[in-house]
């Protein structure tokens, strides 16, 4: 295991389209999700996706703290790979978000209020699951880090866009 360095916006890995991962429970896997959750804890985030780590690959990881208002599930670890997902309604809500490959910036972000997603563990077990507000927020973040994506392309209001050290109001 090892804590890796974290790409950050600019790097070309970043933009890729990641492949699908042939084997989830191969053992480069396991060996690709120690390293994340080794880099994620040390880092201080609540998700991370394998590109961020400079491998191009469908695999993320992400956390959903249990003190989460409105949340109805709590994640201590939610390992997924190849995940595809789906909105469920056109109800969007703006939200704060920050990214470890955007350092030390927040912006608000307009997401999908309630998704359904699919995918799986390491283990090969299939994972189903609807989710909504922050939970849902942090599956689309994370799933678009597979697809090229970082949370500023998805801003409709630049002008949320803040240094975290500079902000004067609760951004919760
Ligand atoms: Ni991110």
């Amino acid at each position: 295991m090892a804590i890796l360095k974290i790409a950050k916006m600019g790097h070309p890995i970043l933009k890729e389209v990641a492949k699908a991962v042939d084997d989830p429970t191969s053992r480069e896997i396991r060996e690709l999700l120690d390293n994340m959750r080794e880099t994620m804890a040390d880092a201080g985030g609540v998700g991370l996706a394998a590109p961020q780590i400079y491998v191009s690959l469908r695999v993320m990881i992400f956390q959903i703290p249990a003190e989460r208002e409105g949340d109805e599930m709590a994640f201590e670890e939610q390992v997924l790979i190849n995940p595809e997902l789906q909105f469920l309604g056109d109800e969007k809500e703006d939200g704060w978000e920050g990214c470890l490959s955007v350092p030390d910036l927040r912006g608000s972000v307009p997401r999908f209020t309630h998704i359904n997603y699919q995918g799986w563990d390491e283990n090969g077990k299939k994972i189903t699951r609807e989710a909504s507000g922050f939970h849902a927020r942090v599956v689309q973040h994370e799933y678009d880090h597979l697809d090229g994506i970082l949370y500023p392309m998805r801003m409709d209001k630049l002008n949320t866009l803040h240094y975290v050290s500079e902000m004067r109001f609760n951004a919760d």
